[in-house]
């Protein structure tokens, strides 16, 4: 499909109010999103878990209005926020093309997320996929008759264009975005996995460790333009098509040693992409370090095949089996919990993708 494919063509106007409600969760990538060119086109494809408990939950209301510019407000857990006002703008700046109703309602935004705020955790995936449904439900309302099909994928590419990594937490459990040789694949949205995958990945696990709750020292719109003129960009856009190739393998034959390889190797390489771009940054923190090298002895002393990743930040996911869910939970606990801001984590585990609450 073209992104000409996704513009609403006709609409009832008559209708002069409604709501809807969505939850969306977060997603975690595999192969890391990092680079992308104009219109939010990623340089390179990229796979993620679908998460379950980490979401964001939105409701959206509209009500019929006479003046043409953009009219909404944002309640972020019951209060009044302005500061998510200038990036819902640029969305809707972005989408308007394709949801050609958006200035002829005002919208009530009112979003709230299951995990803390201030935890660290990028809530634009699951808040922007999770808007970008409601929107999609606003259409249904005003008369648009879709497969579900299409529902997904249009909601995919316009959650796209509020933030790359939420075209893929429309669906679960494995979604893959950017045009690459191994899988079925678009650059305009996310792809549910098509390859098969061994009962070894069934339930997957993933708790998130809380390392540095502040702000993000760099924002994912200046980490994606260090790619830019970047000395190393073409061999890591390469690596990735790989990468995700070897993945699919792997998936496929349940063959966990190697998963292990690629998913830290690819955590490590986008920590290494941004500590030699100019300017360049460490996001990694001292715990950080100290929970990979714990997280490797025990996999070592164990024979265990947890792992970790990371987005571009200091918080470690660390992912494993679910047949060794007990022991490493304990491991976490015990050793792991000490390097959190507060002790605090998050387990989460392989989810199915956004459902709808309300309408
Ligand atoms: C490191 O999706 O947050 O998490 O498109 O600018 O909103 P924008 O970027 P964003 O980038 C996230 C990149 C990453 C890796 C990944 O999720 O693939």
């Amino acid at each position: 499909m073209i992104a000409e494919d996704f513009i609403l063509k006709n609409y009832n106007s008559n209708v002069e109010s409604g709501s809807v409600k969505w939850e969306s969760p977060s997603n975690i990538a595999l192969v890391k999103y990092w680079g992308k060119k104009e219109n939010q086109i990623p340089e390179n494809p990229s796979i993620s878990f679908t998460l379950s408990n980490c979401k964001t939950i939105t409701k959206l209301t509209y009500t019929k209005k006479e003046s043409k510019g953009f009219s909404f407000d944002v309640y972020f857990e019951g209060e009044q926020n302005e500061a998510f006002k200038p990036k819902i703008l640029t969305f809707f700046e972005r989408i308007e093309e394709y949801v050609t109703f958006l200035r002829d309602y005002h919208f009530k935004i009112e979003t709230s997320n299951t995990f803390p705020h201030s935890s660290g955790i990028a809530s634009s995936a699951s808040g922007m996929s999770a808007l970008a449904l409601c929107l999609m439900s606003v259409e249904i309302d005003l008369g648009a008759d879709y497969t579900s099909e299409y529902f997904n994928k249009k909601a995919s590419f316009l959650a796209r264009l509020g933030s790359g990594s939420a075209c893929r937490s429309i669906e679960g459990e494995l979604v893959v975005w950017g045009q690459n040789e191994s899988t079925e694949s678009s650059d305009l949205y996310g792809i549910k996995f098509d390859g098969e995958v061994h009962s070894n990945f069934k339930n997957y696990q993933d708790a998130i460790l809380l390392v540095d709750k502040g702000e993000k020292q760099v924002s994912s719109t200046v980490g994606h333009k260090l790619m830019f003129g970047h000395p190393f960009a073409e061999q890591r856009f390469a690596q990735a098509h790989d990468n995700l190739a070897k993945l699919k393998t792997i998936l496929a034959t349940g063959d966990l040693q190697n998963f292990v390889k690629i998913v830290e190797s690819e955590a490590l390489t986008l920590h290494a992409m941004m500590m030699t771009s100019m300017p360049y940054f460490i996001l990694m923190k001292p715990n950080t370090l100290e929970i990979i090298n714990k997280i490797w002895k025990y996999r070592a002393e164990n024979n265990s095949n947890v792992c970790f990743t990371l987005d571009a930040g200091a918080n470690v996911h660390v992912l494993y089996p679910e047949n060794e869910k007990e022991s490493v939970l304990k491991f976490i606990n015990d050793e792991l919990a000490e390097h959190c801001q507060n002790g605090h984590f998050i387990t989460d585990f392989i989810g199915k993708g956004a459902k709808l609450i309300e309408k």
